[in-house]
């Protein structure tokens, strides 16, 4: 963190000089700069410049980002055919090898856009600097024509998805840190909607691409062709659970119902972000309001709704609802709660400790207290063609409804 910070410092400051430099002399007193580097300094100083250069050295971003994006339909994803010869796995590299370039694009198109000042934190500099990397070495890659270059790229794409899997709670620390230089909230918000879900998009391609490499029973690529969503609900039950026990000593018991027996084809990657959110906060707003009775907390209702359009899971708890005043709020980004109970049994450690807990999903690394979890959420579903809504009943608990669409074909659902 320090180091990025750091980093983040130096590139921010070097941009800032590099600017007006530029301004004054024009791109070619970049090379004069580089020259006067003693010998010591010379090869990080290569290599920083060349980062900062690349702020400015972008013709190739700036063509990708002019081409629009060719959006698949999970069903193209599910039907696109299985060759025996392998062939349908360089199909999706070759779509790839096309696509990701002008994805990534557009998201450098967009962190450009952001206010000047909020593009030179040093935390979402650094996103902005991932991002331009992908785009360089995505881009470099000859045309895939055989399965070695295949192999090669696909090496490349999971690196790279690792390389970014902390992206959600870097720009999450970023705009936390630039806070008080936003005036537009909205611009704000449309930069993290665009910006997370592109991202969650860019990964279920990357990784259906990489799953088709292997054999499961039931999935092709990302998708699950048979997902049982009581056993992805239940999954998730059990992670929120051992968080609470661990820290409370109890557990809300959690009651399952309605169409329990629902099987059908989705892919189950962004369900794994979004359930936990939900069911975290149910859990955590019935254990944080029933402090007096942590032994005998009320339970927790899910309910799922399965029908040909789409399916629906509520999830209701007795935490005793949003307050009036917070209801607005709860889908702003960085809105929380976290950290104002003032309650000794919670200060302690126990929620603390809920809030920074380790989970891995598309929204990746830790994330917990930064107020994400709703909006992100929301900003999913909407993406998978679906919604996410919250009731409150102040003094009782709240609903919170997740709404998605079926991907089995029979309607266009949504495009990734
Ligand atoms: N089921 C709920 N009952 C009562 N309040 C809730 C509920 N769900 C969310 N909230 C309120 O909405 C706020 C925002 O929720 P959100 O999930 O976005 O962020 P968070 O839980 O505070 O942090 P994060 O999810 O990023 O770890 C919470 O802090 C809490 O005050
Ligand atoms: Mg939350």
């Amino acid at each position: 963190m320090w180091q990025r910070k750091v980093k983040g410092f130096v590139l921010c400051s070097q941009r800032c000089l590099l600017q007006n430099l530029v301004a004054e002399n024009g791109p070619t007193s970049i090379v004069a700069v580089n020259r006067t580097f003693t010998t010591l300094e010379q090869a990080e100083a290569r290599e920083r410049s060349r980062s900062v250069t690349s702020f400015y050295n972008q013709s190739a971003i700036d063509t990708a980002a002019e081409k629009p994006l060719v959006r698949l339909s999970p069903t193209t994803l599910l039907y696109s055919g299985k060759s025996p010869d392998g062939n349908h796995i360089l199909r999706s590299a070759q779509y790839l090898h096309k696509e990701l370039p002008v994805r990534v694009a557009h998201r450098i198109a967009a962190f450009r856009g952001l206010p000047f000042i909020v593009g030179c934190n040093p935390t979402i500099l650094q996103v902005h600097e991932l991002y331009i990397r992908a785009f360089h070495l995505l881009s470099e890659v000859a045309p895939i024509n055989d399965f070695e270059t295949e192999q090669k790229y696909s090496t490349l794409v999971k690196n790279l998805l690792d390389d970014h899997k902390d992206v959600v709670t870097m720009l999450a620390e970023g705009f936390k840190e630039s806070r008080r230089h936003i005036k537009d909230e909205e611009l704000v918000r449309k930069f993290l909607d665009n910006t997370l879900t592109s991202r969650l998009g860019i990964r279920m391609l990357a990784e259906h691409h990489l799953g088709l490499h292997h054999e499961r029973p039931n999935y092709i690529g990302i998708i699950n062709t048979q997902m049982q969503l009581r056993k992805v609900i239940e999954n998730w039950i059990d992670f929120g659970k051992k968080l609470c026990e661990h820290k409370y000593g109890n557990a809300p018991h959690v009651k399952l119902k309605g169409h329990v027996n629902a099987t059908f084809p989705y892919i189950q990657s962004p369900l794994d972000y979004i359930l936990p959110e939900l069911i975290k906060n149910a859990m955590r707003a019935t254990m944080e309001n029933n402090l007096d009775n942590l032994a005998n907390v009320p339970d927790i209702s899910i309910t799922i709704a399965n029908n040909d359009t789409d399916f629906i899971v509520r999830i209701s708890d007795r935490g005793c609802g949003v307050p009036h005043m917070n209801v607005g709020k709860v889908f702003h980004y960085h809105f929380t709660t976290s950290g104002s109970c003032t309650d000794d049994r919670v200060t302690r450690g126990l929620l603390g400790e809920m809030m920074n807990a380790d989970q891995q999903g598309p929204g990746g690394g830790p994330m917990h207290g930064f107020g994400f979890g709703l909006p992100t959420s929301r900003a999913y579903a909407e993406y998978l063609g679906g919604a996410l809504t919250l009731k409150s009943m102040q003094g009782i608990g709240t609903d919170v409804y997740l709404r998605l669409r079926h991907i089995d074909g029979k309607q266009e659902s949504f495009r990734i």
